[in-house]
């Protein structure tokens, strides 16, 4: 934990120990806390550009390594387009992490299955750490990741590297291919069906855009994935982090601090409902 409990709105300035370009909009910054930083898979941090703005992402790095810490964020408005533009050696605020984890332990003794759209790979990328640091924990373990263009397929070297691995199922599907993708195209909810799974004895963990969630859940509910062995990662603008000011309320539930991670039966009720 960086911040205390007491002092958990105050940021902590740390510096950017090494920036990594990922796709033309996608970057991963390093950080390297000097007394070092633990977190659980899925937790976020709210990382402060100054005088910009402060937002909300998710450790994107491998949960054993505590001496440093990964972000991986797709610029999408002002205040991750400050962040890209940050070199090597300058100060952000940190605050974290915060929220709800994967549940790495939970599935232990089962299947895994970890489904993926876009930046979504990002959160589950600490559970792939995680699950291949204790392999022998699990049954199979499958990860299907869907992005637009084979340009966006991110952590392309980390996948290629797990690939490789006989006791991990990788499978890699694009919206459009082009002359040079040999792999698969169409989006990633069409590998559901075929995924190498005891359905009743599988944990599935899912993140992605909403509409891509929301498919995903239909096709492993078709699959036989009990709803209390389904998770998926909620974002919401946030404010606090902490459940104070209630910008992020969905339903009875404040994302911050109930999620972001949430079992699916239990907020079957309000997902997909835009409103909330
Ligand atoms: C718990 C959590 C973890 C997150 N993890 C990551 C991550 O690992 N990597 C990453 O790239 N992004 C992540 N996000 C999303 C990230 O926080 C937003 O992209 C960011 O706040 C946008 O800020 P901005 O000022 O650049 O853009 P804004 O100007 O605030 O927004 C630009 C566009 O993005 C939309 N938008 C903004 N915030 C969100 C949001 N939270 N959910 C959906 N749409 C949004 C806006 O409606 C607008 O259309 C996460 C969000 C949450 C809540
Ligand atoms: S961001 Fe303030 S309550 Fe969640």
């Amino acid at each position: 934990m960086i911040a205390a409990a007491a002092d958990a709105m105050v940021p902590l300035a740390l510096s950017i120990e090494r920036l990594r370009r990922d796709t033309q909009d996608t970057f991963t910054v390093e950080i390297a806390p000097p007394g070092g930083f633990s977190f659980a898979p899925g937790q976020f941090n709210m990382l402060y550009v100054f005088g910009v703005g402060e937002i909300p992402i998710s450790i994107s790095s491998d949960p054993t390594k505590k001496s440093a810490f990964q972000h991986t964020t797709r610029v999408v408005g002002a205040v991750t387009a400050a962040l890209k533009r940050l070199k090597e050696g300058d100060t952000i605020g940190i605050r974290g992490p915060f929220g709800s984890s994967w549940p790495t332990a939970e599935a232990a003794g089962g299947d895994c299955l970890i489904v993926a759209g876009g930046i979504g790979l990002a959160p589950l990328r600490p559970v792939i750490y995680s699950v291949l640091a204790q392999r022998q924990k699990y049954g199979r373990v499958v990860v299907l990741y869907g992005t637009r263009s084979p340009d966006d397929i991110l952590y392309a070297h980390e996948l290629a590297q797990w690939r490789g691995k006989f006791d991990l199922d990788v499978q890699v599907t694009i919206d459009r291919g082009g002359r040079d993708w040999r792999g698969n195209v169409g989006v990633v909810t069409t590998l559901i069906a075929r995924s190498p799974l005891d359905p009743a004895n599988t944990t599935a963990m899912v993140c992605g855009p909403e509409v891509m969630m929301r498919f995903s859940l239909t096709e492993l509910q078709k699959r036989g994935i009990p709803a209390d062995r389904i998770y998926v990662s909620m974002e919401r603008n946030m404010k606090c982090a902490i459940g104070f000011c209630g910008r992020c309320q969905y339903g009875p539930k404040f994302i911050c601090k109930d999620g972001p991670i949430f079992r699916f039966d239990r907020i079957a009720a309000v997902f997909g409902r835009p409103e909330i």
